[in-house]
């Protein structure tokens, strides 16, 4: 396709353009599975080509650049290969388990925007693709006259106020299954009869820290999902895990490095009303960290990454390594403590900045005028610290800025872009 032919225009939709995919349903996590390396960025053209677009193909080209800025991909960083690799080898040394037996547990553990969710759910995407090949897309476990959809990941976000009942609703909302007017037995046995229904061998309880341990439901949280990793690979997510009570009644194995967490003693207490096996849970504890910035394998991780996103810029006066070059690596370590989702945040807004002001380029002038919010941010619960702390910005130069036109692409069909002016 040439950009220029006007024939073409009608059916330009160079990006997809719905809402932001729910993975929290079956559904959600299937689409999102599916379609999740679909993106593609804008195409690199020249000022002079975009010049000699129509005004629609430049408004159409503009918001592919601003879709692109705001999807920048997930690269796999040496902290996200490590929890990867982690959760990889336990997964796939438990899911051919058909028995009821105890699967060893993992806890992904790291400050809010680290890439937690985004790296989970990447591997566990990636076994299900695998999985699904290998059963040919049949349910290996399926029960003759029910239901047989093969769900062999279930992700699941805990709810805010998280107790027994509103985290059984929750993982049964991935399943769509129907829950009214369920007592809590009820539930707990549905939410079994789910897991194995559906042939689930992975489920993700992410944002797990949002159960304060000193409340006496939350406890009955942890019996209830320990109950589970008789029929699942269990990976709970969350921030500040060793602060948060959920290894308090756990031990460190020094040999292997496990937590070690007794069974549950008292039976009446378990939510579960099956019965409550005599084992042992085991859970894996691993950390996501941020980059660092201190010896030289850590800079160059980092400028890698940069490297990835710098791919990813589509502006028409940036010249080849705008990231990468110079002082600026040590600066947007600075400004973002080397986690992954701020940066992503910076570059963003910095982009929409440069598109914007027609300037088409970033530069220190431009970036130390973009703030970090990422408070603003839906879905992040600050009372369980995952709104990430972002560094303090020294004081800016006195100069005045001039100040930024506002952008039209969003309002103006026909309007051209900054660039053009
Ligand atoms: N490996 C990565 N590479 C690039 N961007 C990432 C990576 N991991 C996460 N991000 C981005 O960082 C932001 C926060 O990631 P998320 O997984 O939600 O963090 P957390 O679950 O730790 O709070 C998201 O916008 C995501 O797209
Ligand atoms: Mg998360």
């Amino acid at each position: 396709m040439t950009l220029h032919d006007p024939g073409q225009e009608a059916s330009l939709v160079p990006f997809p353009a719905g809402p932001v995919i729910d993975r929290a349903t079956i559904e959600g996590w299937a689409r999102w599975r599916l379609t999740r390396r679909d993106f593609k960025p804008a195409p690199v053209i020249s000022l002079g080509e975009y010049k000699k677009m129509s005004p629609r193909q430049r408004y159409l080209h503009d918001l592919h650049r601003i879709a692109t800025h705001s999807n920048l991909p997930i690269q796999e960083t040496p902290m996200s290969a490590a929890v990867d690799d982690a959760m990889r080898r336990l997964i796939q040394s438990n899911a051919v388990k058909r028995t009821e037996r105890t699967r060893p547990g993992l806890m992904v553990n790291g400050g809010g925007f680290q890439g937690k969710t985004e790296t989970v759910c990447e591997t566990a995407a990636e076994f299900e693709d695998h999985w699904l090949e290998l059963n040919n897309y049949l349910n290996p476990d399926a029960v003759p006259g029910t239901r047989d959809l093969i769900a062999p990941v279930a992700y699941v976000q805990t709810p805010v106020t998280a107790k027994p009942v509103s985290t059984c609703q929750a993982i049964l909302d991935f399943f769509g299954e129907d829950y009214k007017n369920m007592n809590l037995p009820t539930l707990t046995r549905t939410v079994r009869r789910a897991l194995k229904e559906h042939a689930t061998r992975v489920l993700i309880l992410d944002d797990i820290t949002r159960l304060k341990m000193h409340r006496e439901a939350d406890q009955d949280v942890l019996d209830f999902i320990r109950d589970l990793m008789n029929i699942t690979v269990v990976v709970l997510v969350g921030v500040g895990i060793s602060k948060s009570g959920l290894l308090r009644e756990g031990r460190q194995d020094t040999r292997t490095g496990e937590w070690v967490f007794p069974p549950v003693k008292d039976k009446s207490k378990s939510p579960n009303d099956e019965a409550v096996t005599q084992t042992e849970r085991r859970f894996k504890l691993v950390n996501l960290d941020p980059f660092s910035y201190d010896t030289p394998q850590n800079i160059a991780a980092w400028v890698s990454h940069l490297g990835g996103i710098e791919s990813q810029l589509r502006l028409f006066n940036a010249h080849d390594q705008p990231l990468t070059n110079g002082t600026m690596p040590e600066y947007l370590y600075r400004r973002t403590g080397g986690v992954v989702g701020l940066l992503g945040c910076l570059i963003e807004e910095a982009c929409m900045a440069a598109i914007d002001s027609g300037q088409e380029r970033l530069d220190f002038e431009l970036l130390e005028d973009v703030g970090i919010h990422p408070g603003k941010i839906p879905g992040l619960n600050a009372e369980a610290g995952e709104v990430p702390a972002v560094p303090e910005q020294p004081a800016k130069s006195k100069s005045p800025r001039k100040k930024r036109g506002r952008n039209t692409v969003f309002d103006d069909r026909g309007g051209a872009s900054a660039a053009t002016s």
